[in-house]
């Protein structure tokens, strides 16, 4: 690992105002996304209403519930932020997530557009969220429907979870790195009701994930395939990276979170070192201002965008293994994290609500390339992952966090 000292870290007053706009930017906008969610990117630092129809949707409920929370705990501060009383704005906040949870709920009901792996993603910050703070039954039921949709996606050849399209399509025969941030889904919903079944696909994926996208510098593909008359792996991709054999920088820190995630629910000794080279391969192919480029192949004049929400999502990673690392080690991976976190709190967060509706800018979500097979959207702008993780960050470092995941 490069020598990080002389970066400065995130203070605890800017983790306070960096919460408090938050707060203050979701009461706000909260009107027009209750119904509505707030759409995967923004457009010109805007977000635009959208239905419960993407695999994001679930990180906009989850802002409110980290908003909640934050109301929730703190009265005080909360009564200065001129957004009516503690009581009203934790209320107003209940209330719209318990909204979504009804449209959660009706999706995974129907079966709408959930027709891939997404469901971690979808139900662990919206309904298993909901459960753990308010004791929501829908959305118990919702989450549990969900991690049964999930497990449905398993292929036994090859011992995957299958991230897109039709099952067993020879060109969709593969997971994606992303997925292993599904995975929190399938251990809750073993514990919530006492059947392995979710345990034992998310084991299995999680050891297949592994053993095939770390690469041998620790760079990480995106996509892997897999034989589907044998199970054999077969080869990496990328879908979202610049290159096949290029390191896509949120790919490589679904990693960083993932091996954290990992850890946590198998124990797996080995997960710690892996843990900690991917998380180096990450830290030392950034950028001297430490705000990643959306692919780590680009650094320093390079004319290329930035991606700040895969940085949250390492950032958040780094916070989580820190749990279950000796005191050197996690004290370490914590001022790496606030590291991070000062870097886009000083170029990328929103604090001004002329600016944007969202919380950090210079965001990518899928930038085409002459050698990906990615479509062309969401580029240099917020994204709703990029928002939750940045509050989800904020509040692992402000007070002892029980994770949604
Ligand atoms: N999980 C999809 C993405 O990170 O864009």
């Amino acid at each position: 690992m490069k020598n990080y000292d002389a970066f400065p870290e995130i203070n605890d007053r800017e983790l306070r105002e960096a919460m408090e706009f938050c707060v203050r930017q979701i009461i706000h906008v909260l009107p027009e996304f209750t119904e509505k969610f707030q759409h995967a990117h923004s457009v010109n630092n805007f977000y635009e209403p959208k239905d419960n129809l993407d695999w994001t949707n679930g990180f906009w409920t989850g802002e409110i519930w980290l908003a909640y929370e934050y109301v929730r705990d703190n009265p005080d501060a909360v009564a200065m932020l001129r957004i009516g009383t503690p009581q009203s704005a934790k209320d107003a906040l209940q209330k719209a997530a318990e909204v979504q949870i009804d449209s959660f709920l009706h999706r995974i009901q129907n079966k709408i557009t959930v027709d891939h792996h997404d469901m971690g993603f979808l139900y662990s910050p919206s309904c298993v969220a909901g459960y753990k703070l308010i004791g929501s039954e829908k959305g118990r039921e919702a989450a549990i429907l969900a991690a049964d949709q999930l497990i449905s996606r398993f292929q036994e050849k090859g011992e995957f979870i299958q991230a897109w399209g039709p099952m067993g399509h020879p060109d969709n025969y593969r997971l994606i790195i992303d997925c292993l941030v599904n995975l929190p889904l399938l251990y809750w919903a073993s514990e919530e009701t006492g059947e392995k079944k979710y345990r034992i696909v998310a084991e299995k994926h999680i050891h297949t994930a592994v053993k095939n996208v770390i690469r041998e510098d620790y760079s990480t593909w995106h996509t892997f395939f897999f034989n589907p008359e044998t199970g054999e792996p077969s080869h990496g991709a990328t879908c979202q990276g610049y290159r096949d054999g290029s390191a896509w920088a949120r790919g490589q820190s679904w990693g960083v979170y993932g091996l954290a995630t990992a850890y946590r629910y198998t124990q797996r000794e080995e997960y710690i070192d892996l843990f900690k080279k991917v998380t180096e391969y990450f830290m030392d192919h950034l950028p001297s201002d430490l705000v990643p480029f959306w692919d780590l192949e680009f650094s320093d004049g390079d004319d290329q965008p930035r991606d700040s929400s895969s940085a949250l999502i390492a950032v958040c990673g780094m916070l989580e293994m820190a749990k279950y690392l000796s005191e050197e080690d996690a004290a370490y991976y914590i001022s790496l994290a606030k590291k991070l976190l000062k870097a886009i709190y000083d170029h990328c967060a929103v604090k001004d609500m002329e600016e944007s509706n969202g919380l950090v800018l210079h965001a990518t979500y899928s930038n085409h390339s002459p050698y990906n097979t990615c479509n062309h959207y969401g580029v240099d702008e917020c994204n709703i992952w990029g928002d939750y993780f940045y509050m989800e960050a904020l509040t692992r470092l402000m007070k002892d966090w029980k994770q949604y995941w």
